[in-house]
């Protein structure tokens, strides 16, 4: 017993919890991630899985995009860097929806499942239906030689290493970067990109890591604003485009490990319900980066303070019109759109994470949830 907690304690590595060591990991991961298959010097990405079966993807009449939880977030992500840089169109699924649904597929669709475990039932499901129905199968999976990874035709592992937090946060990031990485090769393998705007993308993803370092380091402001928040009954999380769905994970998170009721929703979709909801208890996280839909963002914002609701907002460093309004503002490093969920979703884990210890919550296996899902 004894020797087993110790273990767990080096295992660690010197974190109170496996959910902050996974947190803090993020720009190793993710670096693990690229490492191999971005050469941004040559202009070149490399992944065996596509290499060989290129015609697949660059043939496809979409992509159908199956996962569970935290992966389907990872999936809606994908879905705006697939449409917008590739000009592939992307359907993006609950694995348990689609595989009982009698969904529509052909040998033309390609679809790829994210996993991060590589077992999880309905995703396993869901692509043996697909494979019955013709479909070309493209695994994202954490771990190595996983069911998924096996009965997938082709994959690309995120290298993340093991994810032992149930809630999962490294795991969402590099299945983001393996997705971005595809979505890339495709745009370029289409044509869709010119030379220098792919060269600016592959070098915007090598500084990644070091921006989400240091987004890191608006940790012990987290912990402050966890502090005011940590009582709430509910919270609403609010995002447009590419950080709609970060919206959704920072919810997910929230309420899987510290009980606490949360939603996210497109920040425009406000006024059609969920505004009624805002009153001077209700925290709004609001992800505002300086890209993509700032002005709407901002005038959501302001409905919002309108009605006294308490506007923690996630904002590009140097923000100056969100910072004006908001109760509370977490920086991060500027960067492309389509990149800005890898940088704006790691404050989210961090509120997640103190409230829930402050709450005194078991962190890492919250009540009735289990690793990985085996069964429907
Ligand atoms: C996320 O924090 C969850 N605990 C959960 O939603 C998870 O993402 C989901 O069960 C899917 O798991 P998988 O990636 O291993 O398939």
């Amino acid at each position: 017993q004894e020797l087993q907690m110790n273990l767990e304690e080096i295992e660690k590595g010197g974190y109170d919890h496996f959910m902050l060591k996974e947190i803090y990991e993020q720009p190793r991961a993710i670096k693990d991630t690229y490492r191999g298959r971005l050469r941004a010097a040559q202009g070149i990405i490399k992944m065996a899985g596509v290499d060989e079966n290129l015609e697949k993807f660059l043939n496809a009449n979409r992509i159908i995009i199956v996962a569970c939880g935290t992966s389907w977030h990872a999936g809606l992500v994908a879905e705006y860097i697939f449409e917008d840089l590739a000009r592939i169109p992307v359907e993006v699924e609950y694995a348990s929806e689609f595989r009982y649904r009698n969904p529509v597929i052909t040998d033309k669709d390609v679809l790829i499942a994210i996993s991060q475990s590589g077992e999880t039932a309905d995703t396993l499901a869901a692509i043996k239906l697909a494979k019955e129905r013709g479909a070309f199968v493209f695994g994202v999976c954490n771990v190595v030689g996983s069911s998924i990874a096996r009965e997938t035709h082709a994959g690309a592992y995120t290298h993340a290493g093991p994810e032992i937090g149930v809630a999962s946060t490294k795991a969402f990031t590099t299945q983001i970067t393996v997705l971005t990485l595809l979505a890339l090769k495709l745009a370029k393998e289409k044509g869709e990109f010119s030379e220098s705007k792919f060269h600016e993308f592959l070098s915007e993803l090598e500084n990644i890591p070091s921006k989400v370092q240091t987004t890191l380091a608006s940790n012990p402001l987290v912990e402050v604003i966890a502090q005011a928040y940590k009582d709430s009954d509910n919270c609403l999380y609010l995002g447009r485009g590419y950080n709609f769905p970060v919206a959704l994970e920072g919810a997910l998170k929230l309420k899987e490990i510290s009980y606490i009721h949360a939603e996210g929703y497109p920040a425009a979709e406000m006024k059609h319900g969920p505004i009624a909801l805002i009153d001077d208890q209700m925290p709004v996280i609001v992800i505002a980066p300086k890209k993509g839909h700032y002005e709407k963002v901002v005038s959501n914002i302001q409905e919002i303070k309108s009605r006294k609701g308490k506007i923690i907002a996630i904002v590009t460093a140097g923000d100056r019109q969100v910072t004006d309004l908001a109760d509370h503002v977490i920086e991060v490093p500027e960067t492309i759109e389509s990149l800005s969920p890898l940088l704006t979703t790691i404050p989210l884990q961090l509120l997640s994470y103190h409230i829930a210890v402050m709450r005194g919550c078991n962190v890492d296996q919250p009540r009735n949830l289990a690793k990985s899902v085996t069964v429907e």
